[in-house]
């Protein structure tokens, strides 16, 4: 059975459990990944040599700034590159699960090296005092902090809902003030693509929308928006788009021939090629 099949398999089994005890089972299985700490805080460092590009380029300033994450995922990883490299003040960081744990905190402060960082316990977490996490808290309905420059999500948004999309954003839009800004990384392709080579990155545009709801679960959840449907959504709310970039792909790449291969679904037949194929989006938005 390829490998995208056995896990789908497994993710369903899960699903199928009560709800604590499949986040249990899916907490021990996540583990296994975090071994290697040093190739996640690599992906951290690209990513945030793309958020530091998005910030000179469009001159904001971070020294001393608070900043809100959206997303806090399994490691407090990308936090350290913000406190180290712009010198902000606090991160507030967000999740609608408690991923984090004492061990996975300590081996990321260890790795950073940083000796003039203690470790403080916070609603049980060891963590450093400008590291402010908030588990278990949907961004839609949490109380955030004022005075806040930049907020900034990275690999969340495509596994949230349309819907959600757009409350987060109205959301931001009515509490953020007109200078400060909002930041995403999104990576729209399939991403069982990425532990199964047999898959193509767009292998889930050819599924209608119940057939992809009967494949995926709540574990890996994936809403498959294309760009110009984040574009509408956030000018929908009202923001500016001030700077946009995302991934091309090259017809004669093996990417490109492998989606060829593909009979994508009607419902993405509305979109050019260029905007189905984009990858690895990267968005500035700002209030006019
Ligand atoms: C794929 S992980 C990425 C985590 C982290 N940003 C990273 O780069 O490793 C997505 C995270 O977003 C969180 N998340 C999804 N929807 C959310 C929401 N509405 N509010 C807060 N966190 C959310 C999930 O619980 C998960 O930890």
């Amino acid at each position: 059975m390829p490998s995208h099949k056995a896990k789908t398999l497994f993710f369903k089994l899960l699903a199928m459990m009560p709800n604590k005890l499949g986040y249990f089972i899916y907490h021990k299985i996540q583990e296994k990944s975090f071994k290697n700490i040093e190739s996640r805080i690599t992906a951290n460092q690209n990513s945030y040599t793309v958020l530091k590009k998005i910030l000179r380029k469009n001159n904001i300033e971070l020294i001393d700034a608070n900043l809100v994450e959206i997303g806090s995922g399994w490691f407090p990883i990308m936090p350290y590159f913000f406190k180290i490299n712009e010198k902000v003040d606090t991160i507030f960081t967000f999740d609608i699960n408690k991923h984090y744990s004492n061990k996975r905190i300590r081996a990321v402060h260890d790795s950073f090296g940083i000796t003039d960082y203690d470790l403080f316990i916070s609603n049980g977490f060891r963590l450093p005092s400008f590291i402010k996490y908030f588990p278990k808290q949907n961004i839609i309905n949490a109380k955030l902090p004022k005075n806040i420059k930049l907020y900034y999500s990275r690999f969340v948004l495509e596994h949230v809902e349309p819907n959600d999309i757009e409350k987060i954003h109205k959301k931001l839009f009515k509490e953020m003030s007109s200078k400060s800004a909002i930041i995403h990384l999104i990576s729209p392709s399939d991403h069982r693509a990425y532990s199964d080579s047999s898959l193509s990155y767009y292998d889930f545009l050819k599924y209608s929308k119940a057939e992809w709801n009967r494949i995926q679960t709540k574990f890996d959840y994936h809403n498959r928006l294309r760009l110009p449907q984040y574009l509408e959504i956030f000018t929908k709310v009202g923001f500016k788009i001030a700077f946009l970039e995302y991934d091309k792909v090259q017809t004669d790449s093996h990417k490109y021939k492998e989606f060829k291969k593909l009979t994508i679904h009607q419902d993405y037949k509305q979109f050019s090629e260029e905007e189905i194929l984009a990858g690895s989006i990267n968005i500035l938005l700002l209030k006019p």
